[in-house]
Formats: structure tokens, sequence, C-alpha cells
């Protein structure tokens, strides 16, 4: 049994899929303040109606997510090109540059795996954004979600599906092993496409943008659509960082056995490696494979002393190996080995750079 949960809580999770029936039963629950888990281009999220602060509250409830970590509201597609008027967004606290800034950021990249900070409006509850003067938006880009989104007509809060501080579920066998008996309802939209959360960037108002979270969004892209440079909140020891990504400050994307990042390939770490009792590998690519295989002196892996391992990507392809990043991860955490070792990507930039922070996050711990 699921600790921390009372046993009264223990429900039967029933999968919908995308038919229109499905889908408004999912609307329903919605409606009814209920929380139904939806399929997403990034990671599966764990929705609610997001302006109602009693259906949020179940949220943090079923998470065991603490309530300084703010959410995300998930917008209909329809509401990109009326934003402002929706009463979510407190325009008086964004300058003119401000609000061209999400302008150009909601029309070039919405619907899609970018999340704007900006400030609210008493419209959004201070569950949703756990106090905080700004609210966190994203129009997702998944077939399914916009058309329930588009059924519901009012925006969904909604994280990642998963247990607070664990992995991120990028399929619904994923999100029944972290949420199963605990939720209603799974949408069931299949793998997700991107596999690592989306990019989350806060328009501050005096032409600054900062950047909270890496994703798939490259910041060189939004840098070159605004013509401003955006700053990354550097450590998450960095004075203000609490205040502006309170998520940042968790230990995030943790698997239960230890997980030791690499720096540079597994190869060059065989006396660390073989020192440990139990060791699971995550490769970059099949060329990091081999050449560990060589310098083990073993002609197999079996004969290795890894007891588990998987290849992110056998090219060491970036958009694959974010795709596959947190499957493999759930998967050699499975095996319960004594330690996960992991080569970090080559390359630090865009979804390279979303990989090694959600790598060096699952190591802090
Ligand atoms: O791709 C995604 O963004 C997925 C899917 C489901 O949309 N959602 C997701 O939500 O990753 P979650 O709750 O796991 O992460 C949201 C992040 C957290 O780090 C949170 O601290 C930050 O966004 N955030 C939310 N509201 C914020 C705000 N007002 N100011 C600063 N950071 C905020
Ligand atoms: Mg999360």
């Amino acid at each position: 049994m699921h600790s921390g949960v009372p046993d009264e809580t223990v429900m039967t999770t029933t999968i919908l899929n995308g038919s229109e029936e499905d889908l408004g039963t999912a609307a329903d629950a919605l409606r009814r303040g209920e929380l139904v888990a939806i399929p997403t281009e990034t990671v599966y999220g764990l929705a609610a109606k997001g302006l109602d602060g009693e259906a949020v509250a179940k949220i943090f409830e079923v998470k065991e997510r603490p309530l300084f970590d703010p959410l995300i509201l998930h917008l209909p597609p329809s509401w990109r090109s009326d934003l402002f008027d929706r009463g979510l967004i407190d325009l008086k606290a964004l300058s003119e540059q401000g609000r061209d800034q999400v302008t150009t950021l909601t029309r070039a990249l919405w619907p899609g795996p970018l999340t704007i900070v900006v400030p609210k409006t008493p419209a959004v509850p201070d569950i949703t954004t756990s106090g905080l003067p700004t609210v966190a938006v994203r129009i997702p880009n998944h077939p399914l979600t916009r058309r329930l989104l588009d059924m519901v007509e009012f925006p969904l809060a909604a994280p990642s599906a998963n247990r607070f501080g664990r992995i991120s579920p990028t399929s619904v066998d994923d999100v029944i092993e972290e949420l199963g008996g605990r939720i209603g309802w799974i949408v069931d939209g299949g793998t997700c496409e991107i596999g690592l959360e989306s990019t989350v960037v806060r328009i501050v108002g005096d032409g600054t943008v900062q950047l909270l979270r890496p994703g798939k969004v490259r910041r060189s892209e939004i840098e070159h659509l605004l013509g401003v440079s955006v700053g990354e909140l550097g450590g998450d020891r960095e004075e203000g960082a609490a205040e502006h990504s309170p998520g940042r400050l968790e230990t995030h994307y943790a698997p239960s056995s230890p997980l030791v990042l690499l720096e540079g390939v597994a190869s060059e770490a065989l006396e660390t490696i073989h020192a440990e009792s139990s060791p699971a590998m995550l490769f970059r690519s099949d060329a990091t494979m081999a050449s560990f295989l060589e310098s083990s002196g073993t002609e197999t892996l079996e004969e290795s002393s890894l007891v588990a391992w998987r290849v992110l990507s056998p090219a060491g392809e970036p958009a694959s190996s974010a795709r596959n990043l947190f499957r493999m991860l759930r998967e050699l955490d499975s095996m319960n080995p004594g330690v996960i070792f992991a080569e970090p990507p080559e390359g630090d930039a865009g979804i390279s750079h979303a990989i090694r922070d959600r790598l060096e996050r699952a190591s802090r711990r």
C-alpha cells in the first residue's frame, strides 16, 4: 500500500482512450473537481480544474507535493489569441515590452513545450501558485489534451503525474506505477513525444527574461525571437532562486537507487564502477558502450560487473535520448541496483542541456 495516503483513498483507476465519449468522461470528472491524468507532448500531467482551489488542493494531496511548489496552468488552445482578455494575467504589472514578449513567444511556440511565468490576477487561486504573485501558463501540444481543453474551456492545473520528487511519467504504465489507486482516470495518449518537461521562462517585465528550467525549447531560440539575452537562474543556492522557481530547490527525478553522474564516459571510470557492488549503467551511445567493453577487457556486458544497463540512444542522438531518459531510469531502478551510473550527454545546448539538468537533479539526494 502507498505510504502517506489513507486507505480509503484507494480507488479504481480507469484508463480512458481518445474517443469523444471517453474524453467526455474525463471532462465531466474535471468539471466536478476530480483529478484526471492527461497526456502531453512532454510528460503526463495530473490535472484538476485550475481556478478551483479545492480541486487544486487534491493534486498536492495525491502527489504528496509540498504546498510551496507552484503548478502550471494548461490553457485551452483558443485562448492563445486573446490571452490578455482571459483575466489571468495582471496587465498592470506587466510592461508593454513584457506583453509584446508574451505575444511573440506564444505566437511562435504555442501550442508547445514552453511555459511562461507572468504576473497573476486574483482570479488564480493562491494555492495554484503557492502564494506567488506570478502564474505559469502553457498550451500543451497533444491532440487528446487539446481536445479535452476545448471541451472544458477552463485552465487545467497540472504538474507531472508522479509522486513528489520522483521520475516524471512518459507512458500510461508509468502513471499507474506512480498514482494507480490514487486517481480515478488516466487518458491514454501513448508515449510522450519529447519525454522531458517544458522549458520554463519568466517574463520579468523590465525587458529581461529568465530561464527557470531548461527543456526542448532552447534558450537561443527564445533569445532569437525576443532579441534580448536570456539569463539562466544559476545554481539552486543562488539568492532569489527559491522565490522565482521554488521547484528548483527540490531534488527531482530521483530513482530509488543512488544515481552517480560520470563526468565523461564510463570507460574512463572503470575503477569507480568496479568498486561498487551491483552497479547499473546508463550509456550515452553504442560507441561509449563499446569503449567500455573494450576497456573492461570482457567480451560481453554480461561478463562485466554491471547488473543492468541501457543505451540512451544508439547514435547518441539528443531527441531520442530525451524521449528515453525517464523510461530507462525507471527500468534500471526497478532492478534495484546498488548504484546507477549515468553518462551525461555530449554538448550543452537545448535538449542536451535539459537532459544534463535532470540527471544532475537525480544525482542530488
Ligand atoms: O512539461 C511540463 O511542464 C509538465 C506537463 C504536465 O505540462 N508539467 C510539469 O509541471 O513539469 P511540474 O509541476 O512538475 O513543474 C512545474 C515547474 C516547477 O518547477 C515549478 O516550481 C515551476 O514550474 N513554476 C510553476 N509556477 C511557477 C511560478 N509562478 N514561478 C516560478 N516557477 C513556477
Ligand atoms: Mg514535476
